[in-house]
């Protein structure tokens, strides 16, 4: 169930120059939290900025934390990430459905500051985990050796060729042909739409976690719904309550 916590900061890292990684204690969702799901963080400066929807990177529920890796991109991020350890900050969650990891071989996909979902998934998962990582530099890449670190073969691949593979993540796996039985992935929508294409082709279910703009963010609007297919027609789905996660397959790109 959803909960709003007035959760205090924990600790607040620099993981680049735009984004942050912040630990904050908020027990009742950590307990509650499953991987691939989503927190709304309140900035709470009193210009009454609606929440900002943030991916759950990993859960510590024995500590009551919950860590959240976020970029700067305007002006509720600014405000989180000038938080430091022992402020406070009203977080409602956990929000949407999330991954259920599972067994067997798992392919992680993750674009830019789609990443930080795919750790907790990672490290939930129990089978072979092939992990697949895209940014636009090699200055953008973020988390690798923690995902190194949970036994998973790490590629990555940089838009410009700095580091690891030069192209995006898709282009990489057909050039390395890499397989498996389930992709849970989270980035942009036009490389969710390309993989998804790519797992279709070769028969591996595949789960996108869509990062729709979103209004209330609780279900109340229509601020994020998509297009899913329904029998032969389609109907439209909330990302922030039926998602954000859905199976590739159905989404109407
Ligand atoms: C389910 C979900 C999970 C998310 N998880 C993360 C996460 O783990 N880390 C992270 O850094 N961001 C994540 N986001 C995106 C994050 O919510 C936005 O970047 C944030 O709300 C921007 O708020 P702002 O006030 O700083 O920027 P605003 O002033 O609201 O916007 C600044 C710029 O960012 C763009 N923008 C805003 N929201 C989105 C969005 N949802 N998708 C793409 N572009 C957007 C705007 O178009 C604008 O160009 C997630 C979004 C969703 C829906
Ligand atoms: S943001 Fe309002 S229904 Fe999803």
């Amino acid at each position: 169930m959803k909960t709003v916590e007035n959760a205090a900061v924990v600790s607040m890292l620099n993981l680049t120059d735009d984004v942050r990684d912040m630990t904050i204690h908020c027990p009742v969702i950590a307990s509650e939290a499953k991987a691939g799901q989503f927190v709304e963080l309140y900035p709470d400066n009193g210009v009454n900025l609606l929440a900002r929807p943030i991916s759950i990177c990993a859960i510590d529920a024995e500590n009551g934390n919950i860590r959240l890796v976020f970029r700067i991109v305007g002006k509720g991020t600014e405000i989180f990430s000038r938080l430091s350890a022992g402020d406070k900050i009203r977080v409602l969650g956990p929000c949407g459905n999330g991954f259920s990891p599972g067994e067997g071989r798992a392919v992680l996909v993750g674009g830019g500051i789609g990443v930080p979902p795919l750790l907790e998934t990672c490290r939930q998962l129990k089978g072979e985990k092939t992990v697949v990582l895209g940014f636009r530099d090699k200055s953008d890449v973020i988390l690798c050796d923690e995902f190194e670190a949970l036994g998973a073969k790490v590629y990555i691949a940089t838009d410009n060729g700095s580091l690891g593979f030069k192209g995006n993540v898709v282009e990489l796996m057909k050039s390395e042909n890499i397989t498996g039985d389930m992709i849970y992935s989270c980035g942009p929508k036009i490389m969710l739409k390309f993989l998804s294409d790519y797992a279709k082709e070769r028969g591996i279910a595949c789960l996108v976690s869509l990062e729709e703009r979103m209004a209330c963010g609780i279900g109340a609007c229509v601020g994020c719904v998509v297009k899913i297919k329904d029998g032969d027609g389609w109907t439209h789905k909330k990302v922030c309550k039926d998602g954000p996660v859905f199976d590739g397959r159905e989404v109407i790109w």
